[in-house]
């Protein structure tokens, strides 16, 4: 009787008590926490994009880069079925912090493809704009370790004039043939 008494009162106490806990982060987290939940279904919530070939990694990217992306996204500078809706659903005033929230975190951890052993040509170009170790800075984006499928589309996208939010990058990116972006998206995938 006692014992029974007891188990109910811990159930009920338990119950309430892991109520409370799992209530907890969305009652005290910081609002724009609570905003980047609903992006971690694609982007991931560690960090990996659920379907990285598609994609692309945002936790440690470039703030200002992932700020412009969003107002391009917002403005049809940028044009992506889901990105551009989210977009608007933003309100504007959170990019900047919902930016400076994903540059913060760390670029996830992932395991490399054998590295390539030489440049692929017209590499060394990319280098003023995207950095040394292709880990950007402003205004260009982190390229390395983005998924080779996601690079070779954007590349391919930047020369057909699809994406057109860069005066730059259509340019560079005429200039090489399919089979150089190619070995660049496979280069830089795998740093
Ligand atoms: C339903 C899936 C989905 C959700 C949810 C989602 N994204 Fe995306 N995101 C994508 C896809 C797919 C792309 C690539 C689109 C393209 O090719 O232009 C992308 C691209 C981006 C980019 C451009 C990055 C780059 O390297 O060019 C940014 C910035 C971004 N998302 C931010 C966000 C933020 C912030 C949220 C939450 C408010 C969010 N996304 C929610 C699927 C999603
Ligand atoms: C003059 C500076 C400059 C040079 C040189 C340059 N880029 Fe870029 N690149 C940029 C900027 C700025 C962006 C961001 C454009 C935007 O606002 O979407 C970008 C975007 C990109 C993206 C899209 C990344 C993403 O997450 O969607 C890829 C891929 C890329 N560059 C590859 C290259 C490669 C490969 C080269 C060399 C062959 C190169 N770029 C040379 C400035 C440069």
């Amino acid at each position: 009787m006692f014992t029974r008494l007891f188990l109910t009162f811990f159930t009920i106490f338990g119950a309430v008590a892991a109520g409370s806990l799992v209530g907890l982060p969305a009652y005290a987290a910081d609002e724009i926490e609570t905003k980047a939940q609903t992006c971690a279904a694609c982007h991931g919530d560690a960090g990996m994009p659920t379907d990285p070939k598609t994609t692309p990694i945002i936790w440690g990217q470039q703030q200002s880069y992932l700020v412009k992306q969003l107002h391009d996204y917002r403005s049809g500078d940028r044009d992506h079925p889901i990105m551009s809706q989210l977009a608007k659903d933003l309100p504007r005033a959170d990019d900047r912090k919902i930016s400076a929230y994903f540059a913060a975190k760390p670029w996830p951890a992932q395991p490399k493809p054998a590295a390539a052993a030489a440049l692929p040509k017209g590499i060394a170009q990319c280098q003023p704009c995207h950095q040394q170790n292709f880990e950007g800075g402003p205004p260009a984006p982190r390229l390395a370790g983005l998924s080779y499928e996601y690079l070779v589309e954007a590349m391919r996208s930047f020369a057909k004039e699809e994406r057109t939010n860069n005066g730059d990058m259509p340019k560079f990116m005429q200039m090489l043939t399919d089979s150089e972006r190619d070995a660049i998206a496979r280069y830089l995938a795998a740093l």
